[in-house]
């Protein structure tokens, strides 16, 4: 048993049973982040502020929506929109902020890109993040089956069957899934208890190690500078704090990544209130049956670019290249054969092969959205191939980068 004293005061008392000065040196006041950093570090702590509010207002939703497929797209569309006080309110934070999430998350992984944050230990902060870039895909997916609405149900029909097509032909796996052979009362069950439940749990457990893995390494810097944590904290604890090259988590960092949330509230707030539409599909607005299929099936914005690589090639190649597109980002840290932790701009090939990239995913998530017809499935098809080919060159191209 430890030697405990009579405790002076609460915080006393809790530092000797729990330790709390010491927890609160490792997370936050001799937490050392870098001076040369930009408002592009603040992406990861407006991710924390967006699934906070889709996890408050989440909450709010859950206490009206009925998750039956009678009456689900009456209490989304009715009671929760028009009847409850401020429903209204609820239901376009957590659009927004979904939408929201996905832009944030794909501006931090293309930071992280751009600096090299994956290299030489820091893969663990890197899969951790691509893991909670999957997980947070499937909880957006399944949180568009709610409303049940037609492209909740079609778009529920189009991701399931795809384990049934070409060579896959895993049509068990189909009506496992779906727990029934269309998706019905079963699909609608089982997607509301992974949306409210399981992936929300899993989620806060990523971030966890997120966080963790960002510990060790820290975060890295503008310029890639290998920072001696120790030496500059030492100089900054002597009172150095100008001469020192780090900061405090808290409270100096945290109050910088407040100045870059409160710009992003105000962006954030005027989509709820005056911009909202772009995360509500007007199809989602009629009721979901089984017998009229819409026009034009799509998914949401963010998933559109590795949709139009599954789309413009035939069955089987488009499965296939479907797959490589969920799983090489995941990759990055061993397919950049550099060791040169530095912006991309000073990487010779690495430079063009960045912003390739970053147009490439435009140009797939604007085909994606538009019919597969015509010039626009010709750019589809060449946007697809290229991506492919970025990812196969890489290692080549970075092989023998010259050290920065
Ligand atoms: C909701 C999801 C996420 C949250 C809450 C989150 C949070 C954070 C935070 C707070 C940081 C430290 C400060 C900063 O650089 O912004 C960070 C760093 C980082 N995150 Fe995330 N992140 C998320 C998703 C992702 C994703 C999808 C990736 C991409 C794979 C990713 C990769 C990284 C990397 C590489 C760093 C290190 C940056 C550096 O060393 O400079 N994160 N994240």
């Amino acid at each position: 048993m430890a030697n405990f004293t009579k405790a002076t005061s609460i915080k006393d008392w809790l530092n000797q049973r729990l330790a709390i000065e010491k927890v609160e040196k490792v997370i936050a006041s001799e937490y050392w982040i870098p001076k040369n950093i930009n408002f592009l570090w603040a992406m990861g702590m407006i991710l924390v502020f967006t699934f906070k509010m889709l996890l408050i207002s989440g909450i709010f939703l859950m206490m009206y929506y009925q998750p039956s497929i009678d009456q689900a797209f009456d209490s989304v569309n009715y009671t929760i929109m028009r009847e409850v006080d401020f429903g209204w309110l609820w239901r376009h934070v957590h659009a927004v902020a979904s939408s929201v999430t996905f832009l944030i998350m794909y501006i931090h992984m293309f930071t992280g890109i751009y600096y090299g944050s994956y290299k030489k230990g820091r893969e663990m902060i890197w899969i951790s993040g691509m893991l909670l870039f999957i997980t947070f895909s499937a909880a957006a997916f399944s949180g568009y089956m709610l409303p049940w609405g037609q492209m909740s149900y079609w778009a529920g029909m189009v991701i399931t069957n795809i384990f049934s097509l070409g060579g896959l032909h895993m049509d068990g796996l189909v009506e496992w899934i779906r727990g029934d052979y269309v998706p019905a009362q079963a699909f609608l069950t089982r997607f509301y208890m992974l949306h409210v439940l399981l992936l929300p749990l899993a989620i806060i457990g990523l971030m966890g190690l997120h966080f963790a893995a960002l510990r060790i390494p820290h975060v890295n810097n503008q310029d890639g500078e290998e920072i001696d944590f120790d030496a500059e904290a030492k100089k900054y604890l002597d009172g150095d704090k100008k001469g020192s090259k780090v900061m405090r988590f808290a409270n100096d960092f945290l109050s910088k990544d407040m100045m870059v949330l409160g710009i992003f509230l105000i962006f954030f707030f005027y989509l709820v209130f005056f911009n909202f539409g772009f995360a509500l599909d007007p199809v989602n607005m009629d009721k979901a049956d089984g017998l009229i299929t819409p026009k034009h099936i799509y998914p949401e914005w963010y998933f559109l670019w590795s949709y139009e690589i599954l789309r413009p090639f035939s069955t089987n190649i488009g499965l296939i290249a479907f797959g490589f597109a969920q799983v090489i980002y995941l990759l990055l840290p061993w397919l950049d054969r550099s060791p040169n932790v530095a912006a991309a701009n000073r990487r010779g090939k690495f430079k063009i092969w960045f912003w390739v990239l970053l147009i490439d995913m435009i140009v797939l998530t604007a085909m994606g959205k538009l019919p597969p017809e015509g010039i626009f499935s010709v750019i589809g098809l060449v946007a697809a191939l290229v991506f492919i080919a970025l990812w196969i060159v890489l290692p080549f191209i970075t092989k023998n980068e010259k050290k920065v």
